[in-house]
């Protein structure tokens, strides 16, 4: 094997993580040759607007937005795909494979719904796939699951794994700001995908914990296998019951391997304030992981942003450049050797907070509690306070019971004129 003093690369996209991945190879330069062994130099970068990328790189000869003058190019050995989205992605990433190509990406949207498929090309062409920067920006998570933790058998991976969420959370809880102002703040300071709908609505986060519990658990979990609901319907007022009885409301992912199959979900959750996660705030991240020898770990920083996410990238660079330089790419092969269930998420047992308009007259409390126990709810806490005219707010907290009992509740209450609306839904910790 002939010995390589310059690794050639070509970037995908040259948004937020493109431009930090640009700035990180600068940054390290003057060091490369001695940590690597080698030098990297980006021999081609593919945008969609040649001018206006031209004002953001040293040399716009590097620039094209021609594909194939990038997988047709023999002498380029890594393909940095930070571009997003399932295609052209998919196709690009596949053909590098397939060409020969070691390839590093930040697409967890891809990851999560073709992962398997892209590691057995990766394997089947001998080369490297590695995708560090999909879960939790700049926290390295995905190393540690694939190798510092292999000999655990892991129960649970849990944590706040969404940036843009946890800003408009903590900004709406700490600054009393209002949901689209925190929402504009997140996009402007890169944290927000292209579409923040993947943000708010939960699916970037259950992308995440799909990939996380595939890893874990040796079982292939998709995004399509993971309950996701996002922020959107959290209100001031949720918020303000919270801060009235200790709690905070964060958005969290959890997989567990249970007997009864994988639990996938992601939602928000009311978290008590001492709890470790609670104090997680902005665009910070952090997730815990329980394995059977290791006890209790937890990995936390910025899940979010052009610095900690190209910090992520490049690390996956760095690891695939020494493999070339060892003669040892195509190792990354998919883990995923069982085919455990998915569990319903009817089926999982948490605590619930429960916030309604009821009617404001006599026996409507003994109703509400008759009907969750008639349902095997058991309630822990309840908060009634008068609003306007003839209505009054309930804030129920219940025992842990398995959701579908709680659902069964619910729709007992639609039927029931003194029961004016169930608001607020929300999973509570414990
Ligand atoms: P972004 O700012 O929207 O950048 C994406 C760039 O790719 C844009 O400049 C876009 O060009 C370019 N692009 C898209 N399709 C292209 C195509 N077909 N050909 C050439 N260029 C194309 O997104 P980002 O925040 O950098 O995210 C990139 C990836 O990293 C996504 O997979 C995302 O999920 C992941 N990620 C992001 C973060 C973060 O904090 N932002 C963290 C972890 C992972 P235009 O400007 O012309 O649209
Ligand atoms: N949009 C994502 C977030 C980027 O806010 O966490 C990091 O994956």
């Amino acid at each position: 094997m002939m010995k390589k003093d310059v690794i050639q690369v070509a970037l995908l996209g040259l948004g937020t993580v493109g431009n930090g991945v640009y700035k990180v190879m600068k940054l390290q330069e003057p060091e490369m040759a001695r940590k690597l062994g080698a030098v990297l130099k980006i021999k081609r970068i593919l945008v969609r607007d040649l001018e206006k990328a031209a004002k953001k790189v040293d040399d716009p000869s590097v620039l094209t937005n021609d594909w194939q003058e990038i997988i047709q190019d023999d002498s380029i050995d890594i393909v940095i795909e930070v571009m997003g989205g399932l295609e052209p992605a998919g196709t690009y990433i596949k053909e590098a494979l397939r060409a020969g190509k070691n390839v590093v990406t930040a697409n967890k949207d891809l990851i999560a719904v073709r992962g398997g498929e892209l590691l057995d090309a990766a394997a089947d062409h001998q080369v490297d796939l590695l995708f560090e920067a999909a879960v939790a920006g700049g926290i390295p998570i995905i190393n540690p699951l694939k190798n510092s933790l292999s000999a655990n058998y892991i129960s649970e991976v849990m944590g706040i794994v969404n940036g843009t969420t946890n800003f408009i959370l903590s900004k709406m809880t700490e600054e009393g700001m209002d949901y689209s102002q925190a929402l504009a703040i997140a996009t402007e300071l890169g944290y927000a995908e292209a579409d923040p709908t993947a943000d708010v609505e939960g699916h970037d986060a259950g992308r995440k914990m799909a990939i996380m519990a595939s890893i874990a658990f040796h079982s292939r979990v998709t995004f399509q296998d993971v309950y996701t609901e996002g922020i959107t319907k959290i209100t001031e007022q949720d918020i303000a019951y919270a801060k009235e009885l200790g709690w905070v409301i964060k958005l969290l992912g959890v997989v567990k391997n249970t007997p009864e199959g994988v639990e996938a979900r992601v939602h928000p959750m009311l978290l008590p304030k001492s709890h470790p996660l609670a104090t997680v705030s902005g665009s910070y991240n952090a997730v815990f992981v329980h394995g059977d020898a290791v006890d209790d770990v937890m990995f936390y920083g910025r899940g979010a942003g052009e610095m900690p996410t190209a910090s992520a990238v490049m690390g996956d660079v760095f690891e695939v450049a020494k493999n070339i330089a060892c003669g040892i790419t195509g190792s990354t092969h998919c883990g995923c050797y069982k085919k455990l269930p998915i569990k319903k998420i009817d089926d999982i047992v948490s605590r619930y907070f429960l916030r309604m308009e009821v009617e404001d007259k006599p026996g409507v409390l003994a109703t509400v509690a008759s009907v969750l126990g008639n349902n095997s709810v058991s309630i822990a806490q309840v908060v009634q306070k008068a609003t306007s005219g003839d209505d009054a707010e309930i804030v129920v907290i219940t025992d842990r019971v398995r959701e579908r009992h709680l659902k069964d509740a619910l729709l007992t209450f639609e039927h029931m004129s003194i029961i004016k609306s169930v608001s607020a839904l929300i999973r509570v910790y414990g």
